[in-house]
């Protein structure tokens, strides 16, 4: 995509605006419990690396080089870098179905990433095979808003952000696509960051 690579590498710088007064606690208390084989789709730039504990063996996606390249440095830099692995793929490309078993997951997790991926819902049902009985998917995005107004705001600047931040769509209903996609939430959170965000935890039925 046309700014793929500036919203690479602009990303953390503007992020953390956002980071660290509204999004780095919310980041810490869904990732610093988890334990086991996780799945960390569009892991980005590593920023959630940090948050882990030493009980995980973490596999990263990252379809984008500009992105990736950022990860790789941070998990250099991580005291657990020799339990994380990147591979640069993603939902939808062939490859990563070669990689995935089925019921081999105790955790997928996606921040800010179920808003970009062209095909979330099959990107779900994915999650749901490749969890094990029981494992979690693990959720941080912005949403459409339940007020039809904002919606509809939300509709018409989806285009222009579309273009400027890598195919992220501003009015997908992520909240709504995880409960027809049949996870059963454990924990769910709705609020806000100027635009409507929501952070969960659900479990494979
Ligand atoms: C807004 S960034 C979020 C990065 C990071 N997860 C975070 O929490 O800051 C969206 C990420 O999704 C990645 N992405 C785009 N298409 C994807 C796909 N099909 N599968 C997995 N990740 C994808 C992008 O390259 C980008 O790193």
């Amino acid at each position: 995509m046309k700014y793929s690579k500036t919203f690479g590498q602009w990303y953390d710088f503007l992020m953390q605006f956002l980071e660290k007064p509204y999004l780095r606690h919310r980041r810490a208390r869904l990732l610093s419990g988890l334990s086991g084989r996780i799945l960390e789709v569009g892991a980005g730039t590593g920023i959630n690396f940090v948050h882990y504990n030493d009980n995980t063996e973490i596999i990263g996606i990252e379809p984008s080089p500009w992105m990736i390249r950022q990860a790789a440095e941070r998990k250099r830099q991580s005291a657990l870098g020799n339990r994380i692995v990147l591979h640069q793929t993603g939902c939808g490309d062939p490859a990563l179905y070669e990689m995935m078993e089925e019921n081999s997951l105790d955790y997928v997790v996606c921040t800010l990433v179920l808003c970009t991926i062209p095909d979330a819902e099959g990107a779900l049902r994915d999650f749901m095979r490749w969890l094990k009985p029981g494992g979690q998917l693990v959720v941080l995005e912005h949403i459409r808003s339940h007020n039809k107004h904002t919606g509809r705001l939300q509709d018409a600047l989806r285009p222009v952000w579309a273009k400027i931040a890598d195919g992220c769509q501003l009015n997908r209903p992520t909240d709504r696509m995880i409960a027809e996609a049949g996870f059963i939430p454990v924990r769910q959170e709705w609020f806000r960051v100027g635009i409507p965000f929501y952070e969960g935890v659900f479990e494979k039925h």
